[in-house]
Order: structure tokens, then C-alpha cells, then sequence
């Protein structure tokens, strides 16, 4: 008897039912032909294009219509999910809406984030107040390193907002000033600046001792403050190798060891979070000191998780993807050309922002959180699986594309 396979579409009165590409994929059999085999060559895409693609592709269908979740184009093929205008089906929130809702104060508590997205960034919209019930944090003391800028800046804010008294520590102290005053001013809660090299393991032991006087040991630390920029490791002084890694692999375990030793002696326990990347799992070209030192970072936080656990300390790692901050994408991006290529592969189709990630940083140093020790949070919109996946790239591959593909691989014959 002649065999016959599932299809991915559902089957017509027109024919028998023929395997489909996805099977003989998982099968481990066939390799999609190229571009050239087909004749057609696939089109350029940039993000907008992506985006013009979803909403014009299909114009039998009014993007965001009732009931229109997905695109049809062509019988049975249902590939390009067009904007969803209703409410998210994840949070039951208005797309738009709750962002203009929270924007004036997220523009001053965290800064303006001016998103550029594509399209399907639409089903995702940012949430941005404060997740945790008001007074989470009270009566708790919290020191974020790096915390007068960018993330660290974000994530001293939400804290803040929530009841805990914070102390921001890095180089410049001005910065720091400014950023503890605004932060202090819209909360209503303390916010102190104290100025720390964290390369510097003196420095670190003295800003301890000044935290001390201040507020006493902090219940939460945050290790937030990195070096980063983007270059041929041939072109790698070793002060290059050696500036990032201080800051990043040895201030982190400057500063957690002092804490962790005081924290111990006085018998006092502390959730420790530090702040990776995604590229710490897989290694990354072109910022290999950053990668090695996040990784150590990792290795770090994992063996205290399991070492220090009797003495009431929690690790955690959050590796963020792509937030833009001026500190990260002015040494990582300058152009801003790197920003729409990462856009194009991010599943959720846009960055990060600063407020969704200080509110998972929030949640993770929280007593919500307290069973939570060793655990590595990825928070990247989709971007490391992504990268990762060797078909991924088929997304651009349109659905007459796919009929010629389809026949192709129906007419296989044997292995
Ligand atoms: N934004 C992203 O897309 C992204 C993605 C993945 C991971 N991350 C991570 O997120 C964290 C925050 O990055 P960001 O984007 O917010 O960049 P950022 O604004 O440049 O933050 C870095 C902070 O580190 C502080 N710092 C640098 N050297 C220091 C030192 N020697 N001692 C003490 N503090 C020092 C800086 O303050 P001073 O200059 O005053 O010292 C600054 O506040 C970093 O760990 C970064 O690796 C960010």
C-alpha cells in the first residue's frame, strides 16, 4: 500500500496526504534546497519590510480585524499572524494603551526608551508599573551597583517605588547624586549615592563600611555594574582584557564576598542577584572579555547558591537581551545599524525595556521569590533560541516559496 503522510495543511478533496517539510526535518532527512535550486530568490527583508509583508501581504484579510489572528494566504496555509488591536491574550492588556498609561511615569522614574519594532511587537507590549503590591520592599534595604544609569537606574527606581531604602554605588559620584535626588523625589523614599570602584577590593570594603553607617547591611544586592564594547579580540590590549574583567568577574566577586562575609557574621540573610547576558551560555566573537567574565560571574553565583544557602543567602542570574541604554549601545552599537538586525530576529520584535526588567529583578529579590536560589533567568524576548535554532531562517520564506519547497520535497524519492 502506497504510504501516505500528514501535511502541515489540512487536506482538500485534491489529493492524498504527503508528508510534510517539518516531518522529514525531524525525521533528520532532508535539507531545504537553496534559493538557487529554486529560482526564486528570497527578498530582502529589513524589519519594517518584515512588517509591511504581515499587514500588506495579505490584503484579502484587514489586518487586526475581529477574528483575522491569522493570515491566511493561499488554501490552508496560515503563516503571518497580523496585529492583534484587541485586548493581549497573555495579560488581558490593550496594546498601546497601558504603555501610554504608565508613560509619564516611566519616563521619569526610568527614562524614555523610544522603541523602534517591528510589526508582531504589537501582541507584546511592554508592561511597565510596578508588578509587586505596593510596600513590598518596606523596611528593606537594597544596594544595586551601577545603579545611577541605565538598568541599575531602572531597577533602584522600582525598588524605590516599592518601599525599600536604596544605595547606589559606582564611579561617578556626580551621576549617582543626580540620579539618588530624582529617584528620592518622585518615590518619597531614600535613595543614597556612594561613590565605589568595585575593581578595587579597598574601595568595596570602605563602601561597605558606609553602607553600614547608612542603612545598616542591605537584605537585597544587585550586581548590576559591567564594562563593555565591541572588538576583534586580535585588537585586544591586555589592559582591554584586564579593565573588563575586573569590573565585571572580580568587582562582582569583590563586592559579594565582602557583603557575604559581614552578611555571615552577623547572621543576617540577603538575596544576591547578578545581571549576565545572554552570551554568557554560549560565548560570543567580538566581546569575548565580556563573555568570559559573565561567565565567570555565573560559575560564581551557581557555587554560592549551593554553598551559602545555610547561611540564608539566595543567587540568582538574570541574563538580559538587547535593553537600550546609552552605557551599553553607545559601546556596543554605535552606528545603531547592529539595532534593526537584532530587532528582525527577536520573536517578540522589539527590545527590551528598562522598567520589564527591573520588574523581574524586583520580583527575583523579593520574599515572592524566596524558594528561588541558583536559578538563571534568560529575558531576551526570544532572541538567544533564535539565534540558536539552524532553520530559523525559513521565517523568510514566503508561503508560494513554500508551495515550491513542499513539491519539491513530495517528489523525494528514497533516502
Ligand atoms: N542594556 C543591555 O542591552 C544589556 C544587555 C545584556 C546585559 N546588560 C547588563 O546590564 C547591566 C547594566 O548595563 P546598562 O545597559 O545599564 O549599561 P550602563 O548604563 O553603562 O551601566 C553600567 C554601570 O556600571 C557602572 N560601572 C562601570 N564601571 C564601574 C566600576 N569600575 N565600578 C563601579 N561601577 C562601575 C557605571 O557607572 P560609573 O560609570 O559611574 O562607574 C554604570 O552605571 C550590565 O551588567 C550589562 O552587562 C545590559
Amino acid at each position: 500500500m502506497k504510504q501516505v503522510w500528514r501535511s502541515s495543511r489540512p487536506q482538500t478533496s485534491r489529493g492524498p496526504r504527503v508528508r510534510g517539510p517539518e516531518e522529514d526535518h525531524q525525521r533528520g532527512g532532508t535539507v531545504p534546497p537553496s534559493w538557487e535550486e529554486l529560482s526564486i530568490a528570497p527578498k530582502e527583508r529589513s524589519p519594517s519590510s518584515y512588517g509591511a509583508e504581515a499587514r500588506g501581504g495579505c490584503s484579502g484579510v484587514p489586518a487586526g480585524s475581529a477574528g483575522s489572528q491569522l493570515c491566511q494566504r493561499g488554501p490552508g496555509l496560515r503563516l503571518y499572524p497580523t496585529p492583534r488591536k484587541g485586548p493581549s491574550r497573555a495579560t488581558g492588556a490593550r496594546p498601546r494603551q497601558s504603555a501610554t498609561r504608565s508613560e509619564p511615569l516611566q519616563s521619569r522614574l526610568h527614562g524614555s526608551t523610544g522603541l523602534r519594532s517591528g510589526s508582531q511587537a504589537n501582541f507584546f507590549p511592554p508592561l511597565e508599573d510596578a508588578m509587586l503590591p505596593s510596600g513590598s520592599f518596606n523596611n528593606r534595604m537594597a544596594l544595586i551597583t551601577g545603579g545611577g544609569t541605565g538598568l541599575g537606574r531602572a531597577m533602584t527606581a522600582t525598588l524605590s517605588q516599592l518601599g525599600a531604602q536604596c544605595i547606589i554605588a559606582s564611579r561617578k559620584l556626580d551621576v549617582l547624586q543626580r540620579t539618588a535626588e530624582e529617584i528620592s523625589s518622585q518615590t518619597g523614599n531614600k535613595v543614597h549615592a556612594v561613590q565605589c570602584d568595585v575593581r578595587d577590593p579597598q574601595a568595596v570594603s570602605q563602601c561597605v563600611d558606609q553602607i553600614e553607617a547608612l542603612t545598616g547591611l542591605p537584605d537585597v544586592i544587585i550586581n548590576n555594574a559591567a564594562g563593555n564594547f565591541v572588538c576583534p579580540s586580535e585588537r585586544l590590549s591586555p589592559n582591554a582584557w584586564k579593565t573588563i574583567t575586573d569590573i565585571v568577574l572580580n568587582g562582582t566577586a569583590f563586592v559579594t564576598l565582602e557583603l557575604g562575609k559581614r552578611l555571615i557574621q552577623n547572621q543576617k540573610g540577603a538575596s544576591f542577584l547578578a545581571i549576565t547576558t545572554i552570551y554568557a551560555e554560549s560565548g560570543s566573537g567580538f566581546v569575548v572579555p565580556s563573555a568570559s567574565a559573565k561567565a565567570g560571574v555565573e560559575a560564581l553565583y551557581k557555587s554560592l547558591a549551593a554553598e551559602w544557602g545555610r547561611y540564608g543567602h539566595r543567587f540568582n542570574i538574570i541574563q538580559p537581551g538587547p535593553i537600550r541604554t546609552k552605557g551599553a549601545f553607545s559601546r556596543l552599537d554605535p552606528t545603531g545599524a547592529f539595532e534593526k538586525a537584532m530587532i528582525d530576529r527577536i520573536p517578540t520584535g522589539r527590545l527590551g525595556t528598562p522598567a520589564e526588567i527591573a520588574n523581574l529583578a524586583a520580583y527575583v529579590s523579593s520574599n515572592y521569590a524566596s524558594w528561588m536560589s541558583g536559578a538563571v533567568i534568560r529575558f531576551d524576548g526570544g532572541e538567544y533560541v533564535s539565534l540558536a535554532g539552524e532553520f530559523n531562517e525559513l521565517r523568510s520564506v514566503t508561503p508560494d516559496q513554500w508551495k515550491l519547497l513542499e513539491a519539491m520535497i513530495r517528489k523525494t524519492k528514497g533516502s
